[in-house]
């Protein structure tokens, strides 16, 4: 098969570039799967409790992540506003990532630690309250909605069979943690633990 014919016939042409792809793709991606660099949790990485995983499930369904990335790339002007760039370890309990890519707000990696309890009530109910040139929408409907306690465990077993070491005490203790609970508590709680572990390095 010499190559006027590969270029002469376009099915030919087709396969031979789907394979060479795809042997690129596997030359990348697989070894991800074997590095410990990647695959293996940070010291001190524990899985979310149960109000902190409402709390980003929270997050998920209210759409934060579309103007709020959780990566911090290793770059001077990102380690210098945010604090240490992300690693990969601090992910592995996170199914899925929340990554992002679109910042029209800051990174929030790390702002566990930021900001009291307090500043985010009142941010979260009214953000020109606290930061007068913001354009972040307010989220008054966290402050009524309670919880779902029921669901709660389900998630955790579900989380587990991914890999989250939660114990059968996590899950038998979780509708207790959260039942009665307001939406903004465990959204904040979610928020206050983010990027704790490197917060202090640089
Ligand atoms: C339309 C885009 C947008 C959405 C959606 C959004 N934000 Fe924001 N957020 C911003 C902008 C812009 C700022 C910067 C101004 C400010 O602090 O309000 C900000 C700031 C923040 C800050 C302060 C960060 C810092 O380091 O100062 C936190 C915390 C935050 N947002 C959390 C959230 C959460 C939680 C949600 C979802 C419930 C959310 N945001 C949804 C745009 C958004």
């Amino acid at each position: 098969m010499n190559h006027d014919f590969v270029e002469k016939n376009i099915f030919v042409m087709l396969v031979l570039t789907v394979v060479a792809i795809s042997f690129g793709g596997l030359v990348e991606i697989v070894p991800l799967f074997f590095q410990k660099q990647t695959t293996e949790p940070i010291e001190g990485l524990k899985p979310l409790t149960a109000m902190q995983l409402e709390g980003r499930d929270i997050y998920i369904r209210e759409g934060c992540n579309n103007c709020h990335s959780q990566m911090i790339r290793p770059l001077r002007a990102e380690t210098e506003r945010y604090g240490h760039y992300s690693v990969a370890g601090e992910f592995v309990y996170d199914h899925p990532f929340l990554w992002g890519s679109k910042r029209t707000g800051p990174d929030l990696a790390r702002v566990g630690g930021r900001y009291s309890d307090d500043w985010h009530r009142a941010h979260m109910m009214d953000p020109r309250s606290v930061v007068p040139e913001s354009n972040m929408p307010a989220y008054p409907w966290l402050f009524e909605n309670t919880l779902r306690a029921e669901l709660t465990p389900k998630k955790m077993q579900a989380l587990r069979m991914v890999g989250v070491p939660y114990t059968d005490d996590d899950i038998a203790s979780a509708s207790v943690a959260v039942e009665g609970k307001k939406e903004i508590d465990a959204l904040i709680e979610y928020l206050q633990q983010l990027g704790l572990l490197l917060r202090h390095k640089r």
